[in-house]
């Protein structure tokens, strides 16, 4: 008991001024609920929890009771997902707390990727704003429209490292870098979750795949993985470790194996690090139908094997399916599986849905009339255009042919040009394409339609097997009937009127996202006979790309004066593009993924090891090269234009020599030598030149944005710690090695300024 008032402030003040025993007060009651709970839970109400059924048909799943409305009522479901509007979610839950047995919440999940009903650029695009406050918040507002429409759990962020473009996926990503990688699915999982989970405008998130689903072999789609552990632990883990720094509530695992052991049945990755090393204590859910796929990996010989391996292994909720519902109870009469196991599993689904609030409000004010007021609010808006514009990366722009000069008269060609469902990008289920602004509607509403012509030159694709196979899965890509020929010649007599040709070619975004990898990635043969033939007419040509991968570019290269990449925007799209066309914003992205100058060259990425016979210049013969082709890429890491010029100088190190404790600070500085205002992202790579194991050439440890008035010039401050002079040694430890490192610092992975630093002992 507490003696006096004077006492009782001085005890909430300890707890307010630590933040822990707040923390671990609130934790306390939890577990005491959690523990009530639980001791009421029949053993099939548990499981019941461990188990997850999408509300649409399952495309993959062999599982999907007809009727899972009654296993609802019978407890036998914890979560669901592919459902939202407050409608549905809401009569769920009501049958979930009103009619069940214990009144156990349902949790909604769904793939809220890049955006909800406003759908911003996808995820590779907006990563090449590095522009970590913007990504932040274009997950903030995906996570408060989710939360408005009934949701209660994103699929989201997706961190696999992707350095193969032929692999579909690497538009979900964030690029090639871990580092930049890990910075972004911190900032992404603070937009979702932010504070505290209750806030019932906010959503869990959920980091993915683990792991090194991106380094599938060939970039084929679920395809086996075999990489060494350094490689695991050096390139493809940090970003859920980030990730679970910032707090992420959830993790899903990877639909591959990584040398021979899938990872929804592996231990070592799910309890051996996941837990025991990093100390995650979120729930761990398996891929859609990811443990029925155990069977044709081969290492289960059935439903309940399956099962077996991915529980014990710490797989908490199964995606999607019914082999834990079915098989569970019976392994543990068997004792393959140990109640504990269910027991701890449970415990951390309960607690999520505590931490979300579900038990205190568990329809979180879900309303149709919120959802009025936040799904597509105005503000939203104006954020995904200007994430759009963040996201643009500008290729090229020789004799500055961009921004497009007020007056001249434009030619819109191109079967990209007038499309809406393309620019929202694949993973945008909720989002309406119809209302999304196609670059045809954005140019023209901000230019007017009397200087700009259209003609659609090509179809997406000749291909028709492919085209049906996209339309099946949602392409909507209509086919003009006429002949490629004739297409041309219209597009050409357009253009001849013209003087700047716009031209729209790329992906149908059914082209990359799941399932979608290629092994040409190009852009279709049939659109670049249309560019041929516009290159004839000796206007200039502005390429604008549309894709959700890196592309092999090199005869567009030869043929456009300038190069846009603007992925798939999101519902502003052609808001955002017209802008940057017509310099009202100047473009400021810089590629977070190398393109490739030919597919043999995959993968190719910035921060390669140097080999023991490097090529030093363009003749020699018995080195590390290609005899067909150079070993860059056509476009590196960190590349992108500005309507200005950026230079660099004075680069300066605080000292010539630190030791382990003390921080080296770097200074450059950047100036605006073009006529106009812009944006840089300053980049800073490390590379050890000397250590126990090769090292990367180049790897990331930093970079700024700044913004210069045209003339201005600024200094920009790095400081480097030990932490960032660390990799995984031969013992796999994470630590430092003393010896000399060069720093350098640029605009993009292969133009900088540099210099040179030891670590002593
Ligand atoms: C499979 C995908 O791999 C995963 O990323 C996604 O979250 C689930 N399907 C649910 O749609």
């Amino acid at each position: 008991m507490l003696r006096s008032t004077f006492q009782f402030c001085q005890v909430a003040l300890l707890l307010l001024s630590s933040g822990a025993p707040i923390a671990a007060l609130s934790d306390q009651k939890m577990n005491r609920f959690i523990d009530q709970l639980m001791s009421q839970m029949t053993l099939e109400e548990k499981i019941g929890q461990m188990t997850q059924y999408s509300a649409n048909m399952a495309q993959t799943g062999v599982n999907l009771p007809q009727n899972y409305e009654r296993e609802v009522l019978r407890g036998r479901v914890g979560s669901i997902f592919n459902a939202y509007t407050p409608e549905f979610t809401l009569k769920m839950q009501r049958l979930a707390v009103e009619q069940t047995r214990l009144k156990i919440p349902l949790l909604y999940g769904f793939d809220v990727v890049h955006g909800h009903r406003t759908v911003f650029p996808i995820p590779l695009a907006e990563s090449s704003s590095w522009d970590l406050h913007l990504m932040q918040a274009t997950a903030r507002i995906a996570a408060a429209e989710a939360a408005a429409d009934g949701l209660h759990w994103t699929f989201a962020p997706m961190v696999d490292v992707a350095r193969d473009p032929r692999w579909g996926r690497v538009s979900e990503s964030t690029g090639e870098d871990p580092w930049l990688n890990s910075l972004i699915a911190a900032a992404r999982v603070r937009g979702f979750q932010g504070e505290v989970l209750s806030d019932p405008t906010r959503v869990m998130a959920c980091v993915k795949h683990f792991a090194a689903y991106g380094a599938a072999e060939g970039g084929r789609d679920y395809n086996v993985v075999d990489i060494s552990k350094r490689e695991l632990f050096e390139t493809y883990l940090p970003p859920f470790l980030a990730a679970i720094k910032a707090g992420v509530g959830s993790l899903m695992t990877a639909f591959n194996d990584i040398s021979g052991v899938p990872a929804t049945a592996d231990g070592w990755l799910l309890r051996d690090i996941l837990r025991d090393r990093w100390g995650f204590t979120g729930f761990v859910v398996s891929d859609y139908t990811a443990i029925p796929e155990l069977i044709p990996h081969g290492v289960a010989s059935n439903l309940e094997h399956a099962a077996e391996l991915a529980i014990n292994a710490g797989v908490d909720m199964e995606m999607q399916g019914s082999t834990y519902i079915d098989h569970v109870e019976n392994l543990i009469r068997s004792g393959r599986v140990n109640v504990k196991t269910v027991d701890e599993a449970v415990r951390r689904l309960l607690a999520a849905k505590y931490k979300l609030g579900l038990f205190d409000d568990p329809y979180r004010n879900v309303s149709k009339e919120r959802a009025a007021r936040v799904l597509m609010a105005p503000t939203h808006l104006q954020v995904a255009r200007q994430m759009a514009r963040k996201s643009i990366v500008l290729l090229k722009n020789d004799k500055q042919v961009l921004p497009i000069k007020a007056g001249e008269k434009i030619a819109l060609i191109g079967p990209l040009a007038d499309r809406k469902r393309d620019m929202i990008g694949n993973w945008s289920g909720a989002g309406d394409w119809r209302i999304a602004v196609s670059l045809r509607d954005g140019l023209s509403e901000a230019y007017g339609s009397k200087r700009l012509n259209y003609a659609r030159g090509s179809n997406i694709l000749e291909d028709r097997d492919l085209l049906a196979f996209l339309n099946q899965h949602g392409g909507e890509i209509d086919i003009d009937p006429r002949s490629p020929a004739e297409m041309i010649r219209e597009a050409v007599s357009v253009a001849k009127r013209s003087d700047v040709i716009v031209v729209a070619l790329g992906e149908t975004q059914g082209m990359s996202g799941e399932a979608a990898s290629r092994t040409q990635i190009r852009v279709p043969e049939n659109q670049l006979l249309l560019l041929r033939a516009l290159r004839t007419l000796n206007k200039p040509i502005v390429l604008v790309l549309m894709n959700g991968r890196p592309l092999v570019l090199e005869e567009e290269s030869q043929l456009a004066d300038a190069i846009l990449e603007t992925w798939f925007l999101g519902t502003q799209g052609g808001h955002a593009i017209a802008d940057i066309l017509l310099g009202r914003e100047n473009p400021s992205g810089k590629l977070t993924m190398s393109f490739p100058r030919d597919e043999g060259q995959i993968p190719v990425y910035y921060s390669h090891r140097n080999t023991g016979r490097p090529q030093l210049s363009g003749g020699d013969r018995w080195v590390s090269r290609y005899i067909d082709s150079a070993n860059e890429p056509l476009y590196p890491f960190g590349w992108g234009l500005s309507y200005t010029q950026f230079e660099y100088s004075d680069l300066q190190l605080s000292a010539g020599a630190i030791k382990p404790d003390q921080k080296l600070v770097v200074n450059v500085t950047v100036s605006n030598a073009g006529s106009r205002a812009g944006e840089e992202t300053v980049q800073l790579y490390i590379r050890d030149l000397v250590g126990s194991i090769t090292r990367p050439l180049k790897q990331l440890r930093g970079f700024k944005k700044v913004y210069l008035e045209a003339g201005k010039s600024q200094t920009v401050q790095f400081e480097l710690t030990l932490e960032d002079l660390k990799f995984y040694n031969r013992k796999l430890t994470f630590a430092a090695e003393p010896g000399d490192f060069e720093v350098m610092v640029g605009g993009n992975s292969k133009e900088f300024l540099k210099s040179n630093f030891r670590l002593t002992d």
